[in-house]
């Protein structure tokens, strides 16, 4: 990646002509005057000479830094991303002996080994951990710094930090955040070129077939009976409430491990409706996001923040087609909690 640094084009084409024109008037002066004495010139004229041969060294040597000049932002450039792809590297090697297990193999989530009753541990890979511009991506840096190094008091998320009597240096923890923050940039590990997320599975699928490790639980539905029920789009909405880990967040009725407590509950409970009877969330009763439909719905999983700015739901990154099957199937919890009983 070549940096083009403008001021400094402009002062290597000034120089060039400057050199240019020296040059030229350094070839007249050279040519003898007709009526002029034999002999090497003397007085003012060699004097000239000198100078002229000065200035014409100077305006090269001037040359000679711009040219390097030209080519040291990019070399910087390609310096820092080297310093980057091994943090990752890291990154990956420590994901792999510590933080799968819950995690996932590919950072998908997974099933807590241990832990009664059943709880998911959110997924890594997503693409909201992830944002392109520079502010939100230093606010995003310093929440997973700050997760990993402190855990989560009172959920299964240890506490890592030496600050805090966890095993890892701060520069480990940094390893770990650039490797989640930078999930899906192309980095060499081991020979191969890939996404951090895909080195970690290779990892992971190598230990387990030495023996060394088994593969993360992940929440069985398929064998749960009122899942035959529900029609193709409500399953597949099952599926992107799996993968997107909406459970870390969220309780939701039948999905196991969905215990989380950040965002409301999406199941009945105590005076609260099922999500198709609540007109207006973002928080019922008194969102102020309509949800009249499962298309009103779709609308708020794809991008909260465009329905109510500044809400804590991230923006997950879903297509409209995983959104409208997520909403389908929150769409399809009955007055009991179970899925598919709703009715029409
Ligand atoms: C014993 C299981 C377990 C292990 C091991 C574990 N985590 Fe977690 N982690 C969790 C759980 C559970 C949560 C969700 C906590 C909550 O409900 O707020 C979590 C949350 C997180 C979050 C915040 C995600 C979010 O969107 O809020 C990050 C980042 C994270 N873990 C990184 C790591 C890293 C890196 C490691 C390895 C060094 C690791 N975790 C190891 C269980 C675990
Ligand atoms: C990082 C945590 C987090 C994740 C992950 C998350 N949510 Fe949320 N969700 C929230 C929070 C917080 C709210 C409350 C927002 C508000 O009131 O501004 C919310 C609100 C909602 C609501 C409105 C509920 C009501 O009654 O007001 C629905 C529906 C919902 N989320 C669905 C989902 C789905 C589906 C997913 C997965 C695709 C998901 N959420 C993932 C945190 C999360």
């Amino acid at each position: 990646m070549d940096l083009v640094n403008i001021p400094a084009l402009i002062t290597a084409v000034f120089l060039l002509l400057v050199l240019g024109a020296v040059l030229w008037y350094a070839a007249r002066v050279a040519v003898p005057l007709p009526e002029a004495p034999s002999g090497p010139p003397v007085g003012a004229l060699a004097m000239e000479r000198k100078i002229i041969a000065i200035v014409a060294m100077i305006a090269a040597m001037a040359l000679l830094f711009l040219g390097y000049g030209f080519r040291e932002p990019a070399r910087q450039v390609q310096a820092q991303e080297g310093q980057l792809d091994t943090s990752i590297d890291r990154g990956i090697d420590n994901f792999t002996s510590l933080c799968f297990p819950c995690h996932g193999e590919k950072g998908q989530g997974a099933v807590v080994p241990d832990v009664t009753p059943e709880r998911l541990a959110p997924p890594l890979n997503r693409a909201d951990l992830r944002p392109t511009d520079s502010d939100t991506r230093t606010k995003e840096y310093d929440f997973i710094f700050k997760t990993i190094q402190r855990g989560r008091p009172g959920t299964p998320m240890p506490t890592w930090g030496q600050i805090d009597g966890g095993p890892l240096l701060d520069e480990q923890v940094n390893e770990l955040t650039l490797m989640i923050l930078n999930g899906d940039r192309q980095v060499m590990y081991q020979g191969k070129l890939a996404t951090p997320w895909e080195h970690t599975a290779d990892v992971v699928n190598d230990h387990v077939a030495q023996g060394l490790a088994t593969l993360p639980k992940q929440p069985d539905v398929t064998s749960q009976p009122w899942y035959a029920t529900l029609n193709p789009q409500q399953q597949q909405g099952v599926q992107v409430i799996l993968q997107r880990g909406c459970g870390g967040c969220h309780t939701i009725p039948n999905i196991p491990g969905a215990q989380g407590t950040i965002g409301p509950n999406l199941g009945p409970h105590d005076q609260v409706p099922p999500v198709n009877q609540r007109p207006m969330i973002a928080t019922f009763p008194n969102g102020s996001v309509p949800n009249n439909s499962i298309d009103d719905l779709s609308k708020w999983i794809m991008n909260p923040a465009a329905l109510k700015p500044g809400t804590a739901m991230p923006t997950l990154g879903l297509s409209q087609d995983e959104a409208t099957a997520a909403a389908a199937f929150l769409y399809s919890i009955g007055p009991d909690g179970t899925p598919g009983t709703a009715g029409g």
